[in-house]
């Protein structure tokens, strides 16, 4: 087992009526507020009133930056930040999900400096110093409610990356599954998709780490005890709570202590699907899992196999990347590209930006000409 230090310092507030709290906390930080959000979602299933209620409630004075979109772009990190830096703003509140909140971690890091965003990406500046974050999540999948990492789009570089500091932890985060009630069937089963990937990468970084992967097995256990049931069933709390809280536990790095690293080969050919096409995160390693399993298969069988035993308990590699296979068919997320996106003539423009970003994972790593076989696995 690898030596690791553990540190966590969100402090996370989970279940039915949190946000009671949230004014209380809000005030700890100041009165001037950046509150962030989407593309409107918050203000159809009545949590943009509830939040509005809380910062009333401390006669807090709010600037608001909507219009964040899934799969993020930083022209609005940077638009947001010039409005947080412009108002002098104590705290940002991010309301939403994955991408709301991972924008809202760079607007707390660029409001303080004068730089872009990007800048964190592309290492040209280093955070000093952040403005504090409170979150509200309003969907289940990504975990950046309890972990420091935040994934943006570049269009103009061709990059979605991820960054991540002890700057970009949120301070609190408040999980009310009630909140999760009207996300629709498809980004539900997409959010699924993206924990149990989450796992797997986990799973397949590199070192010995046995409690981490007992962790790994129960969390995509739970999410596949409960998935399916969920999916039929939509504003049942008790599932929407079970699949909030393992969403959180496959990304607060848990599975990934006494490991060296977790692998996010996966994510990082996903990340470029997302980026050409603007497929759902979930959907794009839904495609990826099984193309990457069946390129590593001859390498890393017993791995696999060991995996598929201790879920699907089956015994051989092939037997689990089938079964993974026909569990995303039956929460009918997409396993390949022709289901959503794009057919085989979109090779070429594919296998230009998987190479132009060098997509690959830090334990198993891929060639250029890796990129080509794996991508053959798509359709
Ligand atoms: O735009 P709004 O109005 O917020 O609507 C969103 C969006 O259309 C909607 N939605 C969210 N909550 C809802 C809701 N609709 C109805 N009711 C609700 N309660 O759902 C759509 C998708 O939202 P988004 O935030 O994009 O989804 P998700 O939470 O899956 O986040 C995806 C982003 O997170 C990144 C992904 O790459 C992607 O950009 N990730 C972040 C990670 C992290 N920070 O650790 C790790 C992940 O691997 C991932 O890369
Ligand atoms: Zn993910």
């Amino acid at each position: 087992m690898e030596n690791f230090i553990m540190y966590n310092p969100t402090k996370l507030h989970f279940g039915r009526g949190v946000m009671d709290g949230l004014g209380k906390v809000v005030a700890e930080y100041g009165k001037r507020v950046l509150l962030v959000y989407g593309g409107g979602s918050i203000k159809k299933n009545g949590i943009y009133d509830k939040a509005i209620q809380q910062l009333k409630s401390i006669n807090a004075k709010v600037f608001e930056y909507h219009g964040i979109k899934p799969n993020p772009i930083i022209e609005d990190v940077d638009a947001a930040a010039e409005l947080g830096r412009k108002n002098k703003v104590d705290l940002i509140l991010a309301v939403g999900g994955g991408s709301v909140i991972d924008s809202a971690k760079i607007i707390s890091i660029t409001i303080p400096v004068n730089h872009t965003g990007w800048d964190f990406y592309s290492g040209k500046a280093k955070p000093k110093s952040s403005i504090p974050l409170v979150s509200v999540l309003t969907l289940a999948a990504t975990g950046t409610e309890m972990n420091p990492f935040a994934v943006v789009q570049n269009k103009a570089t061709q990059q979605k990356l991820g960054y991540g500091s002890d700057l970009t932890y949120n301070r609190h985060s408040f999980l009310d599954p009630e909140n999760t009630f009207s996300v629709s069937r498809d980004y539900t089963a997409y959010g699924i998709a993206d924990l149990i990937a989450h796992s797997l990468e986990a799973y397949f970084g590199a070192g010995e780490a046995t409690l981490s992967d007992k962790l790994v097995f129960a969390i995509i256990n739970e999410a596949k005890e409960n998935g399916n049931l969920l999916l039929n069933d939509l504003v049942n709390y008790d599932l929407r709570a079970k699949i909030m809280y393992a969403a959180t536990m496959a990304l607060n790095q848990t599975t990934m202590y006494g490991r060296v690293s977790g692998d996010w080969g996966v994510h990082s050919i996903g990340h470029i699907l997302s980026l050409l096409y603007d497929v759902a995160h979930g959907a794009s390693l839904s495609i990826v899992i099984p193309a990457w399993m069946k390129f590593h298969k001859e390498k890393i069988s017993a791995r696999i196999a060991f995996l598929g035993q201790n879920v699907f308990g089956v015994k051989t590699a092939d037997e689990t990347i089938h079964a993974f296979e026909a569990y995303f068919k039956s929460i009918e997320c997409p396993i390949r590209l022709s289901d959503i996106a794009t057919g085989k003539e979109s090779k070429a423009e594919i296998l230009k930006v998987m190479n132009l970003n060098k997509v690959g994972g830090a334990n198993h790593k891929l060639t250029n000409e890796d990129h080509a076989k794996i991508l053959d696995l798509f359709w």
